[in-house]
């Protein structure tokens, strides 16, 4: 029984991360996917949002769970008995900052491994940040989110 997790902030989850849960849940036997509680970091939705908005998208994917939490990754983990971590790599950019995260999980837990799948093309120079950055300012995130939270993102930033 391979159990993986998908960690990230997910503020908000964008059709790039929903392919990377959508092919993991695929290759793994279970699948969490890890909603970061960062009370440092501004979001635009609370933990509880994303979990609900999260769940509601891979309702039809049985081998999936979505949890928040907070602390340290393998932590999480190791509650949860899962020795995967799956991310997804966008452009050359990413490299660097997911090297660091991947070496630093070894490093706290060398049991736990890092595995990166490659982001669709089209997925390629998306971010939570540009989606939020394109819905204040007016553009169009229809095909850059699920269909279904457009209409949160839209009454979120209206009402900030
Ligand atoms: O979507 P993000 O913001 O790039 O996700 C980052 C995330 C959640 C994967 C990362 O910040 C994380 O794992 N945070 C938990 C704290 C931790 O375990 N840090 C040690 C590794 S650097």
């Amino acid at each position: 029984m391979k159990k993986a997790i998908c960690p990230g902030s997910f503020d908000p989850i964008t059709n790039g991360h929903l392919d990377i849960i959508e092919r993991a849940a695929r290759v793994f036997d279970e699948l969490i996917v890890g909603v970061l509680v960062n009370p440092e970091k501004k979001s635009l939705f609370s933990e509880d949002e994303r979990v609900e908005q999260i769940k509601n998208l891979v309702r039809n994917l049985p081998n999936v769970q979505v949890k928040k939490f907070s602390g340290l990754l393998v932590d999480l983990m190791n509650k949860e008995k899962a020795s995967v971590i799956v991310k997804g790599l966008r452009a050359f950019s990413d490299f660097e900052y997911e090297f660091q995260m991947a070496s630093m999980n070894n490093k706290l837990d060398p049991t736990k491994e890092t595995m990166f799948m490659m982001t669709k093309a089209e997925y390629c120079y998306l971010s939570s940040s540009s989606v939020k950055q394109v819905a204040m300012f007016g553009g169009c995130i229809k095909g850059l989110v699920p269909d279904e939270i457009i209409p949160d993102i839209m009454r979120k930033i209206n009402s900030k």
